[in-house]
């Protein structure tokens, strides 16, 4: 059930879009949101466990012990939720596939009725004149692949190439952009290199062969999607990357070495291979004995579109003596934070564009912002309104950087929020809330917050501009 979106939001700070620049023709506005995050319904219809059904029933590892076994039940309502997007007045609207509701284990027969699912699902979205960009890895790994090793196994990839292949044939005629694989730094680190995320492994450097896969899979998955797309049809595939400056604790030079190589880590192991066909300088060495011939050349495949899901900018220090890792995270002090503690740093976003064109210029395909958005708690007040003005500021602010890096000539086609709907926020379950749109937990009531009007109204102002 949807609450209606009271006619005007309460005094919204910023006016929408007041002083915006004008973005370019055919700007893409959308949402974004992942599988494990919103669907539930994890044992429907033939599904298969993923690493983060083990994982969030795991005791201890997720901060308030929820699951995403319901989680926004999307699965059952997306109707609902695509007319809240059509509402809002999105043209395109980013979501992940389940690779075990299409494949149960990850390997072998299709599941149709998983295949049905989101065949429906891109129907509902095109009759609501939303295009879809489908992300085909955000996280949720057949259990049974990571049985086999996971990403440390490079016979996962084989399989990946597989089921982007399933994909790309039955879905492939509807799927306006495709996102391999979403975020493979934050996999390597979070779900190998610290063990924070699923499968929950504690590897440091010895992670850094998950990367190496990941990179691979991207580049087998694009092969795959070109070639398995149905007959004149043309896939457009791009890349989700999460980009961060790193910001220097002090003047240090250990804490600048720190922050080279933390950026390297974080930003550059990704960057570069897709990009260049190399390793940055510094990590190379390290992934020697996993890179076989061929392999860069294979993750370097000309890309349609680069992805950047963007959030803050990171303060770097040097680790002391015996520390697992070189480096460790400080508080960036003099901003404001978002209710999970990260800064809000719009300029940064603007700054990073900048530096990214002018580094990668001529290897640089059109940008996306597949991924920005901030955690605030609001919820119904007294009259059922969710007044999430700290939200708007956040976006107001971050739209704004993209379109000044628009301005200085750096070619952003989109913006995608993250996200739609409150929803599963990994080891932060519930506790955190990302949406345009509330969710009740207990009933699934859908309420459009303040930021939802904002968006809708921006979106409106911008569109009427073009
Ligand atoms: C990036 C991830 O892709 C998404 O799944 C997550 O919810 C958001 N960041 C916010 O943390």
């Amino acid at each position: 059930m949807i609450v209606p979106v009271p006619a005007a939001a309460p005094d919204p700070s910023p006016a929408a879009g007041v002083g915006l620049p004008v973005l370019p023709p055919g700007f893409r506005f959308g949402t974004s949101t992942a599988a494990y995050q919103v669907e539930g319904a994890v044992d429907q219809d033939g599904r298969g466990p993923s690493i983060w059904d083990t994982f969030s029933h795991t005791a201890g590892r997720i901060n308030d012990g929820s699951t995403g076994d319901v989680a926004c039940d999307h699965y059952h309502r997306f109707p609902e939720d695509v007319a809240l997007m059509k509402d809002l007045g999105v043209g395109g609207y980013r979501l992940s596939l389940s690779w075990s509701r299409i494949q149960p284990t990850g390997a072998g027969p299709v599941n149709q009725q998983g295949l049905d699912f989101y065949d429906r699902l891109l129907d509902e979205l095109l009759a609501a004149g939303v295009q879809p960009m489908v992300t085909l890895f955000h996280w949720d790994l057949p259990q049974a692949l990571e049985d086999d090793g996971g990403w440390l196994n490079r016979s996962t990839i084989d399989r990946f190439a597989e089921y982007a292949a399933i994909a790309a044939a039955r879905l492939g005629d509807r799927v306006e952009h495709w996102v391999p694989v979403n975020e493979p730094n934050v996999v390597t680190m979070m779900g190998y290199g610290i063990g924070m995320h699923a499968p929950g492994r504690a590897m440091f450097f010895d992670a850094l062969p998950a990367a190496h896969h990941l990179l691979l899979a991207h580049g087998r998955a694009t092969i795959a999607l070109r070639d398995s797309v149905p007959a004149g049809v043309t896939a457009s595939v791009g890349c989700a990357n999460n980009h961060a400056p790193m910001w220097p604790a002090s003047d240090d030079a250990a804490d600048i070495g720190a922050t080279k190589l933390f950026d390297a880590v974080w930003n550059g192991l990704f960057l570069e291979p897709m990009l260049l066909g190399r390793y940055p300088v510094d990590l190379a060495p390290l992934l020697e004995d996993v890179v076989v011939d061929g392999d860069l050349a294979t993750i370097r495949q000309p890309l349609d579109f680069y992805g950047v899901n963007y959030y803050n900018p990171w303060r770097i220090a040097a680790a002391g003596e015996g520390a697992d890792l070189p480096f460790e995270f400080r508080e960036l002090l003099g901003y404001p934070t978002t209710d999970i503690g990260w800064p809000v740093v719009p300029d940064a976003l603007r700054e990073w564009l900048i530096m990214f064109r002018a580094r990668y210029r001529n290897a640089l395909p059109p940008i996306y912002i597949t991924e920005n958005g901030a955690a605030y708690g609001t919820g119904p007040d007294a009259d059922g309104v969710v007044d999430d003005r700290a939200r708007i500021d956040y976006l107001d602010g971050h739209l704004r950087a993209v379109a000044t890096a628009v301005q200085r000539g750096v070619d952003v086609r989109g913006y995608y929020c993250w996200s739609l709907l409150d929803n599963f926020e990994w080891t932060e379950g519930y506790s955190q809330r990302f949406g345009l749109v509330h969710v009740d937990y207990e009933t699934q009531v859908r309420t459009p917050k303040s930021s939802y009007r904002w968006f809708a109204d921006v979106i409106a102002a911008q569109t009427r501009s073009l």
